[in-house]
């Protein structure tokens, strides 16, 4: 049987990093064999690239990080695509919807939706994205924003807003919108509950890995 992609998405701040620990725990535990990845991978050379623009180390024109950011996903792609068509469950920290949309946010006239996606087009498409949904006030309770480039209230709030329009076009069926507001235990029970779901269901119909 082939290995799953599940991807987990969210605001900063949403819980992401744990749950997708806590899902990689649990599936390993259960006896998949899973390898756990977060983009951006600040490990490879455009990474660092990443890395820098992030912490306002230097400057990139718009369209330029966008294409940096897809790169860093490309570049894995390869690796990603060997290791489900072996069996190895893949489950990442933030993906391409995270592209699209923080991309948009920035209301460049020419980088919407649209455009940003595009360089996008023909990655591995997740089984399931896990949105793990907080509310503004929610969000601000877990403390300040860090210092990254678009850790700022009004970045956030047009990102927010785009997830949902994501949510709401053609890849709709691809998410999993969980309430991320419970407590960490309360959160994982649903995560596992979506997770094993969209398992289940790629064995029992025997779906083939699709492209974006
Ligand atoms: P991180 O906090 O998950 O390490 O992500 C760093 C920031 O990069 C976060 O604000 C979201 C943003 N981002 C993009 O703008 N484009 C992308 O393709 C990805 C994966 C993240
Ligand atoms: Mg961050």
């Amino acid at each position: 049987m082939r290995g799953k992609l599940i991807v987990f998405e969210g605001l900063d701040r949403a819980g992401k990093s744990t749950q997708c620990e806590r899902l990689v725990e649990s599936l390993r535990s259960e006896g998949h064999r899973v390898r756990h990845m977060r983009f951006p991978d600040r490990s490879t050379p455009i990474g660092q690239m990443i890395n820098d623009y992030l912490k306002g180390q230097s400057e990139q024109e718009d369209h330029v990080i966008h294409l940096l950011f897809s790169a860093n996903r490309w570049e894995a792609a390869t690796s990603i695509r060997a290791d489900i068509e072996a069996g190895t469950t893949i489950v990442i920290d933030r993906y391409y919807y995270s592209g699209c949309v923080y991309s948009a946010a920035k209301n460049n006239p020419i980088l919407n939706l649209e455009w940003a996606r595009h360089p996008e087009e023909g990655l591995p498409r997740p089984d399931i994205c896990i949105f793990l949904d907080i509310s503004p006030a929610d969000a601000a309770k877990r403390g300040g924003f860090g210092g990254e480039k678009y850790e700022n209230q009004q970045m956030q709030d047009r990102v927010r807003q785009l997830f949902s329009q994501l949510q709401s076009s053609s890849e709709k069926d691809d998410f999993a919108t969980i309430d991320a507001g419970g407590s960490l235990d309360e959160v994982q029970l649903n995560v596992l509950q979506v997770a094993w779901r969209a398992i289940e269901r790629v064995d029992a119909e025997g779906l083939p890995l699709r492209f974006v």
